[in-house]
């Protein structure tokens, strides 16, 4: 198979990026290990930034996040058992858009299937060759076992955090760090239980009460990475929530049956450079974040943009100075992120072996943070996202 830029993976990384390359008339090809319907029932993270919201609806992907998702004008930190809300509109004029990651892979999915993209699911690489030279090459197979090489002039490793294409490549530098915890994920039949999102930090750990609609919400809780969802009943769960979120204004969880139940580890990890060669990792695939703060998606969309204009810029022009600059000017945002996604896991997580000190010191942070207009407006400009270069 002859194609200009071979994308492997279709989550939302390798289709945006198809997506946008298509509308420029750059034929690409994406194959994906997984089928739709597995990757339509992972269940990620919520947030939107305005700039990715933008690259849904500018681009004709569909207006569906505008009517399903849901702005969000700030956040509620809570601590000691009270409220500190934080207000983005008023803080740094700017919102988020509740709307959930699996239900973006379904509109850029929909989008490539009715402009006629091929996206092969069920397709796995097994290899990946001459990235050095002006023609990369990939091989897969099918699910009939049927076996492909594909030859194109760029390749895109958008394969998410184990990423194949990543680790074909050796001796690079890999940054990363652990956490000593993971959360406990949620879905449940139930009303809001407040109009904005919960970050809560208290003395049985982390909780988080989001939303997905008016009848069905997301929540996680801190918890040991070890942790089985077999052990966890329903009303072990909400009283697990509950305490967390416990203070002396009374804050009451709305429950209601639990359908969904999942352990997520997460680590920090930033690959450098993220190019070699003909080959360039976009998302997960070259760096994950930890989950507090949803950055993970928006991290990857701003890759996608900032290698779309590169890839666009080669055709146009045939000079590939915009892919050399590719990974440095990725990895300016990916290191914000990284410090913002690490700050709010650090400021919200409680750890066992955490001294009283430190504890102290975390409340004091909070306190320091929801504290001032600047401290707000410093999470506020983080959470919201950085203007696209
Ligand atoms: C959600 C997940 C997050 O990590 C976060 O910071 C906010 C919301 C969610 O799944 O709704």
């Amino acid at each position: 198979i002859k194609t200009k830029v071979g994308i492997v993976g279709g989550g939302p990384a390798g289709l945006m990026l198809s997506h946008l390359l298509a509308k420029q008339g750059i034929d690409n090809l994406v194959v994906e290990s997984r089928d739709h319907e597995t990757i339509r029932n992972t269940h990620r993270a919520g947030i939107l930034e305005a700039g990715s919201v933008k690259m849904l609806t500018d681009t004709g992907v569909d207006g569906r996040v505008l009517t399903e998702g849901d702005e969000h004008e700030g956040i509620d930190l809570r601590f000691n058992g009270e409220s500190h809300p934080l207000d983005f509109k008023d803080l740094v004029d700017a919102t988020v858009t509740l709307y959930a990651q699996n239900e973006v892979f379904v509109d850029l999915a929909a989008a490539r299937k009715r402009d006629g993209g091929d996206v092969r699911y069920e397709a796995e690489v097994t290899e990946v060759l001459d990235l050095e030279t002006t023609t990369p090459k990939f091989r897969f197979s099918d699910k009939d076992g049927a076996a492909f090489e594909v030859h194109c002039d760029i390749l895109v490793g958008a394969d998410g955090s184990r990423s194949f294409c990543r680790r074909a490549v050796t001796g690079e530098q890999d940054y990363k760090i652990e956490y000593p915890f993971a959360w406990f994920g949620i879905l449940t039949e139930a009303p809001k239980s407040a109009p904005e999102l919960i970050y809560a930090n208290s003395p049985h750990g982390f909780a988080l009460i989001s939303q997905r609609s008016e009848t069905v919400q997301r929540m996680y809780f801190q918890c040991d990475p070890a942790e089985n969802v077999n052990d966890w009943s329903d009303d072990r769960i909400w009283a697990e929530l509950q305490k967390r979120v416990d203070g002396p204004d009374g804050f009451q969880l709305k429950q209601g049956p639990i359908f969904d139940k999942t352990v997520l580890a997460f680590r920090s990890f930033v690959r450098e450079p993220l190019s070699h060669g003909r080959m360039f990792l976009a998302g997960d695939a070259g760096h994950t974040v930890p989950p507090t703060g949803a950055k993970g998606l928006n991290l990857a969309f701003a890759d996608v943009k900032v290698l779309f204009e590169a890839i666009d810029s080669f055709y146009a022009t045939g000079s590939d100075a915009l892919l050399e600059g590719y990974s440095d000017l990725a990895l300016q945002r990916v290191w914000k992120a990284q410090n913002f996604s690490y700050w709010m896991t650090s400021m919200l997580h409680t750890r066992e072996d955490a001294s009283p000190f430190e504890t102290k010191r975390a409340l004091g942070e909070l306190a320091t943070v929801t504290g001032s207009r600047f401290g707000q407006q410093y999470l506020a400009e983080s959470y919201t996202g950085w203007p696209h270069k």
